[in-house]
């Protein structure tokens, strides 16, 4: 039996960022993955075809709605369905190449087939008929996550769908409703949206992205609605019947009102859960909590001495870069550095257009907890930066300890602000003041203008320029 100081279960961004460290410290590595690419859900199915597609669609939608007054003329544009899937499965196929190159640059083997504990040092991989079984002193979980399921409305792979198929559509649909206003449903919906479908979303919760600061998703609505999206918030999907061509929802609303809505597709996007069939964690009993997600110590250990886990299939936000830095960490640990995660500077982005993005508490979990803070917001509106790119919508707001003025969190819409949250990224890593931020240089014309302005409007009406 081939034997391995370090073996990882899962190649998506926490596994495979996980073997690259491993082996970075001298560890001799493999990696188990069931599909036939590297990079998991994020790369293959989720982070990088949906912001392919997002940027293709937010070209042609500029096209169509600002190049005229930039003075750009052109014919009416047409979207070329076949070619943004194309590009899109090109990115794909470029990115997840780029893993197995950074596999072999590292010298870490790589096993293709499905991995399942047989013991805390010993994993069998199943690849159709053959089996083999491999020895690992340290073994690390992070087989990430998979859709979850609404039973009410369950998945037909034809006009009930999941974001997989919702990122492989072989048309432009007329129309799709998608049930959930999470990150998912705003994205997809914008990509559907700015080509010309009738999306309408239909949400539990009182507004979209309900986990983030709720200002956020207010402005998002606003610039959604003006994309032409439909929204029904406080409402609850009851059921679907799917035709050969269309599936009608009903839905009750918060006046137990019955809706029913027609679509060419539902996209059901209601979350995810960990993923962990076949890898057999009741033959070694490994714990997991009610949600079905691995239970772990704070150094990403199970229950099981030398079985580790990280990334979605473990608690906490189901992100890529959450999912790198814990197998980071995690590895380091293994080799007995005092690596950690810090997760109050995990950002959050939404990759709609305006963008939004978040790092740290928001103003409702301030409220909660009882601390006293003080808030500055800047709009866009007064960067002559955004005004000189057509893109004036949009705000940001940082919030800071009312006592001592350290930055506790910061929320943007706008423009490129999936960008900008790293430099708020970094002044909560290092515990800066909003002072701090104020009276840093800022280059001039920029939209990072508009932090340093509402970090100086934090700091007591200090914003120069609103
Ligand atoms: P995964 O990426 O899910 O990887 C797990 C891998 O393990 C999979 O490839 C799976 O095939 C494999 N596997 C499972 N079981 C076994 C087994 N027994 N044996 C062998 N292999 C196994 N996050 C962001 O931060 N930014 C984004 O923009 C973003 N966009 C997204 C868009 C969509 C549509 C979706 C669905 C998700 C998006 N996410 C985004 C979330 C992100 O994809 C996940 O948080 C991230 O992929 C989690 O990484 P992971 O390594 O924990 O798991
Ligand atoms: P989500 O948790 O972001 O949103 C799900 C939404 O569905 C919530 O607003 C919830 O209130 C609503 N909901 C739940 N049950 C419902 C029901 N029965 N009827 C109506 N609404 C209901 O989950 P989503 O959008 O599916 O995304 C899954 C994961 O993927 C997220 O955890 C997210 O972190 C990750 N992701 C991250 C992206 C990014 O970082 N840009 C992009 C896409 C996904």
């Amino acid at each position: 039996m081939d034997s391995f100081d370090l073996v990882v279960i899962g190649g998506g961004p926490g596994g495979y960022v996980a073997a690259v460290r491993g082996a970075q410290l001298g560890l001799k590595t493999a990696i188990i993955e069931s599909r036939i690419t590297l990079g998991g859900t994020c790369l293959n199915v989720g982070c990088i075809p949906s912001k392919a597609l997002l940027d293709s669609t937010e070209l042609f939608h500029q096209a169509k709605t600002k190049f005229k007054v930039h003075g750009i003329e052109i014919s009416e544009p047409k979207a070329n369905w076949n070619q943004m899937i194309q590009r899109k499965r090109d990115v794909v196929t470029s990115t997840t190449k780029g893993i197995d190159f950074l596999m072999q640059k590292n010298k870490i083997t790589r096993i293709i087939g499905v991995g399942s504990l047989i013991s805390g040092t010993v994993v069998e991989i199943t690849n159709g008929t053959e089996k083999k079984q491999i020895e690992g002193k340290n073994i690390v979980i992070a087989t990430g996550s998979a859709v979850a399921q609404l039973p009410s409305v369950p998945f037909d792979g034809q006009r009930v769908i999941s974001s997989d198929e919702a990122l492989e559509l072989s048309e432009i649909p007329k129309s799709m409703v998608i049930i959930g206003g999470g990150v998912i449903g705003v994205e997809m919906g914008s990509i559907y949206a700015r080509l010309g479908t009738q999306v309408t979303i239909v949400e539990f919760m009182d507004g979209l992205i309900p986990t983030m600061d709720r200002e956020l998703g207010r402005a998002l609505e606003k610039t959604l609605r003006h994309l032409g999206m439909t929204f029904h918030f406080g409402t609850k999907v009851t059921g679907a019947k799917s035709e050969k061509k269309s599936v009608t929802l009903t839905a009750e609303n918060k006046k137990g009102e019955t809706i029913s809505i027609e679509a060419d597709y539902a996209l059901v996007a209601i979350g995810r859960v960990a993923y962990t069939q076949g890898l057999g964690l009741d033959k070694v009993g490994i714990a997991t909590d009610s949600r079905g997600r691995i239970e772990i110590d704070t150094h990403f250990r199970t229950n099981v001495p030398t079985v580790y886990a990280v990334g979605d299939v473990v608690q906490g936000a189901m992100l890529a870069h959450k999912a790198s830095e814990e197998g980071v960490a995690c590895v380091e640990q293994i080799v007995g550095q005092k690596s950690h995660v810090n997760y109050d500077a995990i950002p959050g982005v939404v990759y709609t257009w305006p963008e939004v993005a978040s790092v740290g508490k928001t103003e409702e979990e301030l409220k909660t907890a009882g601390i006293a803070y003080k808030k500055g917001s800047a709009p866009f509106k007064a960067s002559g930066r955004a005004r000189a790119a057509e893109e004036s919508d949009g705000f940001i707001k940082v919030l800071a300890d009312q006592t001592t003025d350290e930055i506790l969190g910061i929320h943007m819409i706008g423009p490129r602000v999936a960008d900008l949250i790293a430099e708020a990224v970094v002044a909560i890593e290092y515990r800066a003041s909003a002072e701090d931020i104020g009276i840093m240089s800022h280059p001039h014309p920029t939209f990072s203008e508009t932090l340093k302005e509402a970090a100086l409007a934090a700091t007591g009406n200090r914003a120069i320029h609103f």
